[in-house]
């Protein structure tokens, strides 16, 4: 068994960011999303990892992940024009061999281990194994349509007239049948060589195909309110409180995670929320489910509810919530003026 994780793809919903940095390597409770997925396959016996990357940002993936062995995993990678999920898998082709595979998107992440998944797929000899959560937005995913004892009837990617709300989560399960099945297919209308297409191919051709419920969380981080949701949920489950760093004058409440290089000088951190490495928060509130990367500024403002990427700088800002600040940005006010002075790149987003 081997691991195809996707990290390729242009990331069009989460520009500007994407322009410079990969979707999959945004962090969420200060850590890359793909760091997730890559612990969520080292929590299980498979070894040998291929990542796919896109042309413009697979160098910064290279980069984040290395050889693998931060995750006892060896990796290698294999770089796709991102042309669909399904032509990722035929471009790991070489990769893959005659093996079985899990599929794991590389922005998507659950609050589930894959070792269940894995034993059902080998247990009942499966050539596919796809996993479903009820979404209430049906039109934006992958939908399972199944009968009264659970099994597929038919695959739609993204259906324009309801067909259920049963999306298929970014983990997939694949025997090497997988391969003939994308043969058999052509790109969708949006030019793209669908996995929901293939897996449709693979029922149709008669193979083994089953669903299974997933029973616990699981985030799509494809928008920014997406990402923010993740960063909540991941803070939420997984912060304990650890406050080393050196506090003057402040209180610091809940489940904050303060690196110990970091400063607070009379401010109010109130958690679950994590702030990175030699980072300043002077005058300041830091409300709950908030992260703030490492070299970051915050002066007389009052936040809540983001992600604060490295380097940035907050000053004079009244209240800052739902935001997602990318590196290096600079938000300040402009004294007490009602002028909004702008230098903001192309496809930002701004909300006064
Ligand atoms: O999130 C689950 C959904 O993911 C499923 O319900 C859909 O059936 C499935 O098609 C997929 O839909 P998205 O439109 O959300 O996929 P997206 O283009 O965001 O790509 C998912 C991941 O795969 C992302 O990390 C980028 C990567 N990717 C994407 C494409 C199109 C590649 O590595 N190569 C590609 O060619």
């Amino acid at each position: 068994m081997k691991a195809l994780v996707l990290s390729g793809g242009k990331g069009t919903r989460l520009r500007p960011l994407t322009f410079t940095c990969a979707k999959q390597l945004i962090p969420v409770a200060n850590k890359p999303i793909l760091g997730y997925v890559l612990e969520q396959v080292a929590a299980t016996k498979i070894k040998d990892v291929g990542v796919i990357t896109a042309p413009e940002t697979g160098s910064n993936v290279e980069e984040y992940v290395s050889d693998g062995s931060n995750w006892g995993l060896n990796v290698c990678y294999i770089q796709q024009e991102p042309l669909g999920l399904a032509h990722a898998v035929k471009t790991a082709q070489a990769f893959l061999e005659e093996d079985s595979f899990v599929m794991c998107l590389g922005d998507n992440i659950t609050g589930q281990g894959l070792a269940g998944f894995l034993e059902k797929f080998q247990n009942e000899n499966l050539d596919a194994l796809i996993i479903l959560k009820e979404v209430k937005d049906p039109s934006s995913f992958g939908i399972a349509q199944l009968d009264d004892k659970g099994n597929i009837i038919r695959l739609v990617e993204k259906p324009k007239t309801p067909v259920g709300n049963l999306a298929i989560i970014g983990t997939y399960i694949f025997s090497k049948q997988i391969h003939r099945a994308i043969e058999n297919i052509k790109p969708s209308w949006r030019g793209e060589l669908e996995i929901t297409d293939a897996i449709q191919e693979m029922i149709n051709l008669g193979f083994r195909v089953k669903a299974e419920i997933l029973n616990s969380w699981w985030l799509d981080t494809g928008k920014k309110d997406d990402i923010l949701s993740a960063n909540a949920k991941i803070l939420d489950e997984y912060i304990q409180r650890d406050v080393k760093a050196t506090s003057i004058d402040s209180t610091i409440d809940g489940r904050a995670k303060i690196d110990e290089t970091a400063k607070i000088v009379n401010s109010t951190i109130r958690g679950p929320c994590i702030i990175g490495k030699n980072v300043l928060i002077k005058n300041s509130f830091i409300g709950p489910y908030t992260s703030i990367g490492d070299n970051v500024a915050i002066c007389n403002s009052n936040i809540e509810y983001s992600v604060i990427q490295n380097n940035v700088i907050i000053e004079e800002i009244e209240r800052l919530e739902d935001s997602l600040i990318g590196r290096n940005a600079k938000v300040t006010r402009n004294g007490f003026s009602r002028t909004i002075k702008m230098h903001i790149g192309d496809y930002s987003q701004l909300e006064v």
